[in-house]
């Protein structure tokens, strides 16, 4: 199992589409283990995107998730980071495909309502960053054996 971080960025949440895309989540057969809204400050924010300290957007990234409350998720699943990024799309609404988070409800090249983690060292350190320990919880789910095969003894 992976778990990733998602962000819904301040445009989802100002913009009342927490619900609508939690549901893709739930509906695909991910589990949400860890959920708080909150409040980015500009350190967390600087800590988060530090890779693109140095691109001409950052400044506005900052500006941007920090404007407004966002709600993290720990999202759980087998390839779930990889998952997650498919089903948000491209980065700016107006490039994402159809079907996807992003080609569905966005058109900005700024905003664009959502983050998630790109590979397993990213999750980790991400999740380390918003979650403290024991805001991630396994959840014994009760549909489990009809979300994955589990007829050879490891879910499939
Ligand atoms: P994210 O990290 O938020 O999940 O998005 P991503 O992987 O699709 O995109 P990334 O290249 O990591 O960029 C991080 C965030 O920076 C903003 N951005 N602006 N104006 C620009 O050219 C530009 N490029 C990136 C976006 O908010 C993007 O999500
Ligand atoms: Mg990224």
């Amino acid at each position: 199992m992976e778990t990733t971080l998602i962000i819904l960025k301040p445009d989802a949440v100002q913009r009342g589409l927490m619900g609508r895309i939690i549901s893709r989540f739930e509906e695909k057969g991910l589990q949400i283990v860890g959920c708080k809204l909150m409040r980015i400050s500009q350190e967390l924010a600087a800590t988060h995107y530090e890779a693109h300290k140095t691109k001409p957007f950052y400044p506005g990234l900052v500006r941007f998730m920090t404007s407004s409350p966002v709600l993290v998720m720990a999202v759980r699943g087998i390839g779930a980071i990889t998952i997650c990024r498919n089903m948000m799309g491209a980065t700016f609404g107006s490039k994402a495909a159809p079907g996807t988070i992003r080609g569905d409800f966005g058109v900005s090249n700024s905003y664009n309502l959502i983050h998630g983690s790109d590979s397993p060292e990213a999750a980790e350190r991400e999740l380390g960053l918003f979650f403290r320990a024991g805001e991630v919880i396994e959840i014994d789910r009760a549909v489990e054996q009809w979300v994955y095969d589990f007829g050879s003894g490891k879910p499939e």
